[in-house]
């Protein structure tokens, strides 16, 4: 592809958003930013030290000793105070429990004004797929790809769930729909940077595709932009 793009990938948890942006990545040789896991990696830190999500001056300080250091094959990591909290065996980041906090704690002004530099910082070369929830809106608003992701309820409580007892966690599907149902309130009723899509943003609903479906729909909008064919 002749232009190394900016595509931004904005979903609810449980849209297939990661699994499809990963995905994408490769295919193109992009870099893959998951933003859910910088909120993710403060969650963990602030539960691992008794920090409360009403201390902002500390919240600020973990967000301070975050790092993203670019691999040159295109895997994102990142790193707290130097420890690796994003390797496929760390699972600490990836359970529900941390989910919900990351969730509470991507409300606070403080720590999205400080992830906000990091994450632009790691785009702005191109040639990358961010996925999240505000990456079209705020943080890319010029990105020249924006998709936005959804699926029924029920179907991302089933694909979350397996996805939890694939990684060998206890799951139970009433209680996963019930905590998916709670972050989406929270996440789209915040006061910044809520979850919607941005108005030029192409939406798919994933309900009933399957991934390989998904991807090649996107492969199709994906090539046209770099050809600078607009795609609407
Ligand atoms: O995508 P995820 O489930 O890993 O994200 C965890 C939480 O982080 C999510 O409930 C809301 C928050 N988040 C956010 O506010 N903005 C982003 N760009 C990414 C995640």
């Amino acid at each position: 592809m002749e232009k190394r793009l900016t595509i931004t990938v904005d979903g609810p948890a449980g849209s297939g958003k990661s699994t499809v942006s990963r995905i994408l990545a490769e295919r193109i040789s992009y870099m893959y930013l998951d933003t859910g896991l910088l909120y993710r990696a403060i969650a963990y830190k602030a539960m691992q030290r008794g920090i409360s999500i009403a201390d902002d001056e500390a919240l600020r300080e973990l967000c301070d000793g975050i790092n993203i250091p670019l691999e040159a094959d295109g895997d994102m990591r990142v790193l707290v105070d130097g420890e690796d909290v994003s390797g496929p065996d760390f699972i600490g980041t990836r359970t529900e429990e941390i989910g919900m906090l990351a969730s509470s704690i991507s409300a606070v002004s403080a720590v999205r004004d400080a992830l906000l530099p990091l994450q632009r910082s790691a785009g702005e070369h191109g040639g990358i797929v961010t996925e999240g929830r505000d990456m079209g809106t705020v943080v890319f608003p010029n990105a020249d790809v924006k998709f936005f992701l959804d699926a029924d309820v029920d179907e991302r409580a089933r694909r979350r769930y397996e996805q939890l007892v694939e990684n060998g966690g206890n799951a139970n599907l009433d209680e996963v729909k019930r905590g998916l149902e709670t972050r989406d309130y929270r996440d789209t009723r915040r006061a910044v940077a809520p979850l919607k899509p941005a108005d030029d943003s192409v939406i798919i609903d994933t309900t009933g595709i399957d991934i390989e479906e998904v991807v090649r729909m996107m492969m199709v909008i994906v090539k046209e932009r770099a050809k600078g064919v607009g795609a609407g």
